[in-house]
This record gives structure tokens, C-alpha cells and sequence, in this order.
């Protein structure tokens, strides 16, 4: 007798044939390490974007580094570097070298401001020793001569020893009296004197554009020499 309490379990529904008989899905193509040793899925290369700067580049660029515009801009600035150097070498040459020499002319004051001997205040900036004698080397008078201070050997710039009364060459050790006579060392000859006259003014003037050489006989020249 059945028990009407307790109805029957219901039975199992069967599926559906078609859904039996579909194929379990792939598994997932395992992880591929790149060249550069990072891992992606097949998936994610696949829908990875194209790089930035490869999408930039235009259609006919065949360079593999650099774009058609990257080699413009190189191109533009090397050319830009070559006019600017070119420009400049044309400004230097439209402005020579200028050499800064002392003027060759000076007026050296009246001739009662000097007493006897050596006087150096217009060494620095004429390269003139103002010598006044009792009695000149050559002309056997009392005045002044311009000695210019040069050594004839090679060209140094010789000093004033007051103690030992003569110039002497710091180069090689050319000696020259205070008439600018050498005496020592390898200088071949006189010190130069330079053209000395009197101003309108009643001034002397010095001109170092004119050298007289005593081994020429040119000290003996009435502008060699100014007589006081
Ligand atoms: S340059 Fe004066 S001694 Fe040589």
C-alpha cells in the first residue's frame, strides 16, 4: 500500500542530448616569454595597440631609428650651426687685429723739472729713459738725448742700476753705460736714441718714431741731441 505522506523523490532530468555532446572549452595557450624576456599570452599580443611612434611615423619612412622629421630637425640644425659659425668668421674678419701701441710723441715736461742723471718716469709707458749729461759721448755738450729702452741684442727690456750706474739686461746680461754705450754681454751695439727737440711751447718733445744709432754716426744729429 503506498503512503500518501511521503510522495515519491521526483527521478534525475536527463540533459539534453546537444548539450552533451558540445566540447569542453581549450585551456588557455600557456604564457610566451618576447625577446626582451617579458611573458605575454597569445591573447594579450593580439590585442596589444601599436606602439605610439610607430603609428607616427609616415607612410614612405624607411629609416628603422629615426623619423622623417626627426632627420629634418637634424638636418635644420646642422645647417643652422654652419651659417652661424660662417657668420661669425665673417664678423671677426670685417674687425682686424688692433695692436695698442704707446703713442710715438710725447711732450716730456720743461727741461729745469730734471736734474743730471737717468730719469725712468717715462719708461713704463714711452719705453724712454730722459738722460741728462754734462757732457755728451760724441758732441762733448751738456743737454739730453731719449734712450730707447730696448736691448740691441735681442730685444728684452734691459733695467736701471742706480748703484752701479749703468743698464743692465735681465736676458743675457747686457751691460750699456748711462750714454747707452754697451760694455758687457753679447749686445752687438748702442742702445738707440730717439729724436728729441724742443716744443713751441718750450717743452721737450720726444718722438719715438725716429731712432738715431750711434754706430751709424747719426748721433751726432741735431735732433739726437737737445742741447741745455
Ligand atoms: S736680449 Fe738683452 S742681453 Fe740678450
Amino acid at each position: 500500500m503506498a503512503d500518501e505522506t511521503n510522495p515519491p523523490a521526483p527521478a534525475p532530468i536527463a540533459p539534453p542530448a546537444a548539450a552533451a555532446a558540445r566540447p569542453a572549452p581549450r585551456p588557455a595557450a600557456p604564457a610566451q616569454p618576447d625577446l626582451a624576456g617579458r611573458t605575454t599570452s597569445a591573447m594579450a599580443r593580439k590585442e596589444a595597440p601599436a606602439p605610439a611612434a610607430a603609428s607616427a611615423r609616415e607612410a614612405d619612412d624607411t629609416s628603422p631609428l629615426l623619423t622623417r622629421r626627426a632627420w629634418m630637425g637634424l638636418a635644420w640644425g646642422a645647417f643652422s650651426a654652419a651659417s652661424a659659425a660662417a657668420l661669425a668668421a665673417t664678423g671677426r674678419f670685417m674687425f682686424p687685429n688692433v695692436l695698442n701701441e704707446p703713442p710715438q710723441q710725447f711732450k716730456a715736461g720743461f727741461p729745469n723739472e730734471y736734474g743730471m742723471g737717468v730719469d725712468e718716469r717715462w719708461k713704463e709707458k714711452f719705453g724712454i729713459w730722459l738722460v741728462r749729461t754734462p757732457e755728451d759721448v760724441d758732441l762733448h755738450a751738456s743737454g739730453f738725448f731719449a734712450l730707447i729702452s730696448v736691448c740691441t741684442h735681442l730685444g728684452c727690456t734691459p733695467n736701471f742700476l742706480s748703484a752701479e750706474n749703468k743698464f743692465k739686461c735681465p736676458c743675457h746680461g747686457s751691460g750699456f753705460r748711462t750714454s747707452g754705450v754697451n760694455f758687457e754681454g753679447p749686445a752687438p751695439r748702442p742702445l738707440e736714441r730717439a729724436r728729441i727737440v724742443l716744443a713751441d711751447d718750450g717743452q721737450i718733445l720726444v718722438d719715438r718714431s725716429r731712432h738715431f744709432q750711434r754706430e751709424l754716426a747719426q748721433w751726432t744729429d741735431p735732433e739726437a741731441f737737445l742741447r741745455a
